[in-house]
């Protein structure tokens, strides 16, 4: 069968004004970047936060780098510690990195200079609704996803939580990246199909990458 992009691959899609899709962008590194994920759970667990409104959260959270998104009954709050463990957050390792900010740079954002990596853990079913990334002090930096194992739908939409959204298929080793015009629009993820992938058995992980301070 003729293979269209056999050869060609990272390629990228634009979603909007300042976003877009690097398809298969992280692909290479992806069980680099899996094995370092483990090493970072083996340090501060993956957990499922309980929201301000009293909700747990479908999708289970750890962190890396100087600073960790977290949220509590107090609120969403980025901080040096995870409070489950009490422990500092371990460092972001230099691929994470190097990755994240090659792939900031390969969508016109140059100078990206991350602080946070949240790692999110998805099940069948788990599901994270329409929001804004918008707890961030420097909205100029972008935000760079990467996706990893079972592909979920994203919702990319606009800036009301009501307006209409593009929905995109995330496959292994895909990073969005968004910033400028588009960093505060709305995006979430639908509920995860249950399925095996071969790299990460009945999960999806997505690394958020971003400049919290
Ligand atoms: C997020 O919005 O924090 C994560 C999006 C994703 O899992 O792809
Ligand atoms: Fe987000």
């Amino acid at each position: 069968m003729l293979d269209l992009f056999s050869g060609e691959a990272p390629w990228s899609e634009p979603l909007a004004e300042g976003a877009q899709v690097l398809r298969r962008y992280a692909l290479a590194q992806a069980d680099a970047l899996l094995a370092e994920i483990e090493n970072i759970a083996a340090l501060n667990p993956f957990y499922h936060r309980i929201t301000p409104g009293g909700h747990r959260m479908s999708v289970a959270m750890t962190n890396c780098g100087d600073f960790g998104w977290s949220t509590n009954a107090r609120g969403y709050q980025y901080s040096r510690e995870d409070e489950e463990s009490g422990s500092r957050w371990p460092p972001m390792p230099a691929l994470f990195r190097s990755l994240a900010v090659a792939a900031a740079k390969e969508a016109g954002f140059s100078g990206f200079n991350p602080d946070a990596c949240l790692i999110n853990r998805y099940e069948p079913g788990a599901k994270l609704t329409l929001h804004q990334d918008k707890d961030e002090k420097d909205l100029r930096q972008p935000i760079v996803s990467v996706s990893l194992g079972l592909p979920a739908i994203f919702q990319f939409g606009g800036f009301e939580r009501d307006a209409a959204t593009q929905r995109i298929l995330l496959e292994h080793g895909d990073v969005v990246v968004w910033g400028g015009p588009s960093r505060l629009r709305y995006h979430g993820i639908l509920p995860l199909k249950a399925g095996i992938h071969p790299q990460c058995g009945a999960f999806r992980y997505n690394l958020t990458f971003r400049r919290a301070f």
